[in-house]
């Protein structure tokens, strides 16, 4: 379903691991909907080198790695971008997230501090970092879009989502605040999408997962929205379509986060016959 919806926009897409991740299917998208691409990824990520294979399938677009959570790495990054675009960016997505704590099955209430400041610089700052890099750069078109992931953990507990719960609200906030900010001086818009659990390599290291996706499954009148659907919802974002959307956390879960409880739930609490 190619409409151009993003034809002649110039995007970097962070955190496309491999073609489950979110990103990945967003870079296809958005190629697909006309837009060119520049794709980053912490250098760590690129041992595995999948990303030059995604990078074949959208067009070469170049791969610039970058640690997002040092401003050196970031303002090599824009710069090389807007190196490679002749101009400015249209729209970034923030596709990154990870938790030491989490992965090492730390307990929320014994959680390791320095892995915590990871938590939050890698999944939370590292948005910051890369808005006020693109700001005092003035790498961003007018009318320009920064879309970051998020997870309803934010506003309600999911135990076994750990310190991540805690960077995905700073992740909200820092859209909240920078949106303003970024808003007010450039029309540029900043926004995130609170995805359905989705099988990936960050979904997958939270304990419980499988388990997990079939709750929140049950939970949704329309079903966990998968990557595919969560990639097409990103390209709406950078489109024009959208223009007057900023600062908002937008769920995009299958009613998730709307529902009390589903009668398939309450069935299963139902005694026998
Ligand atoms: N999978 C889910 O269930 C789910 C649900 C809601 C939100 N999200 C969010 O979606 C986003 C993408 O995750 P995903 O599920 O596609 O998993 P993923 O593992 O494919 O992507 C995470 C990415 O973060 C990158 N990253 C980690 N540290 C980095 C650093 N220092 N600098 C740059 N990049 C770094 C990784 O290399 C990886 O590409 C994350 O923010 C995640 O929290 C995921």
């Amino acid at each position: 379903m190619a409409n151009d919806l993003l034809k002649g926009k110039k995007g970097i897409i962070f955190g496309a691991l491999n073609d489950q991740s979110i990103a990945w299917k967003t870079a296809l998208q958005a190629h697909a909907q006309g837009a060119e691409l520049v794709l980053t990824n912490a250098p760590v990520a690129m041992r595995m080198g999948e990303i030059n294979h995604l990078s074949k399938l959208v067009g070469d677009a170049p791969v610039i790695p970058a640690d997002a959570t040092s401003v050196e790495d970031l303002t090599a990054l824009f710069e090389g971008t807007m190196k490679h675009f002749g101009g400015k960016i249209d729209f970034v997505l923030h596709s990154i997230g990870m938790s030491p704590n989490v992965r090492k099955g730390r307990h929320y209430t014994d959680v390791n501090y320095n892995w915590l400041q990871t938590t939050l610089d890698v999944s939370a700052i590292s948005l910051h970092k890369t808005l006020a890099v693109a700001k005092k750069m003035d790498a961003l078109n007018d009318w320009g879009s920064v879309v970051a992931l998020t997870y309803i953990a934010a506003q309600r507990i999911f135990p076994d989502y750990g310190d991540m719960a805690d960077a995905k609200s700073l992740l909200e906030s820092i859209t909240r605040s920078f949106g303003y900010h970024y808003g007010v001086e450039k029309k540029v818009r900043v926004n995130t999408v609170s995805q359905s659990p989705t099988v990936t390599t960050a979904g997958s290291g939270v304990k419980g997962f499988d388990e997990f996706i079939a709750y929140s499954e049950s939970m949704s009148p329309l079903g966990n929205a998968d990557g595919l659907a969560c990639a097409d919802y990103c390209v709406s974002l950078f489109s024009d379509l959208s223009r007057f959307v900023t600062m908002q956390n937008l769920f995009h879960d299958g009613g998730f986060s709307n529902t009390g409880v589903s009668q398939e739930v309450i069935s299963k609490f139902e005694p026998e016959a």
